[in-house]
């Protein structure tokens, strides 16, 4: 079973950027990395830093404190100081929308 609800305009989120949102009270970043869209809990594992406001590279985002980086696919840490994985969601687009189940993360071994 899946509970996804709209988050966003597939046009409010810009290539290669992100988008911060409040789905069901939780904070996510919407990211656009090559034409598909990703969703990831908004805050490094690090620090309590908004992923939202970092760098947007193949599949990854890279927080702007002390540049660890997170595959988007699977919230795992690439790149130090982090070594703990960030939550993913499954997010999939409608038309113009895009909708995030923020109650069942796909990494099932972080917390939402
Ligand atoms: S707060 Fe994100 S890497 Fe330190």
């Amino acid at each position: 079973m899946t509970d996804f609800v709209p988050a966003a305009a597939v046009a409010d989120v810009p290539e290669e950027g992100t988008l911060a949102v409040e789905v069901d009270g939780v904070e996510i970043a919407l990211v656009n990395s090559g034409g598909e869209i990703f969703a990831i809990h908004d805050e490094c594992s690090h620090a309590q830093i908004p992923l939202s406001e970092g760098e947007v590279e193949d599949c990854e985002i890279e927080c702007w404190l002390h540049g660890s980086m997170f595959d988007l696919r699977t919230g795992k840490p690439t790149g130090l100081p982090a070594t703990e994985p960030v939550p993913v969601y499954p997010c999939k687009v409608e038309g113009d929308t895009v909708l995030v189940d923020v109650h069942h993360p796909l990494n099932t071994d972080t917390e939402s």
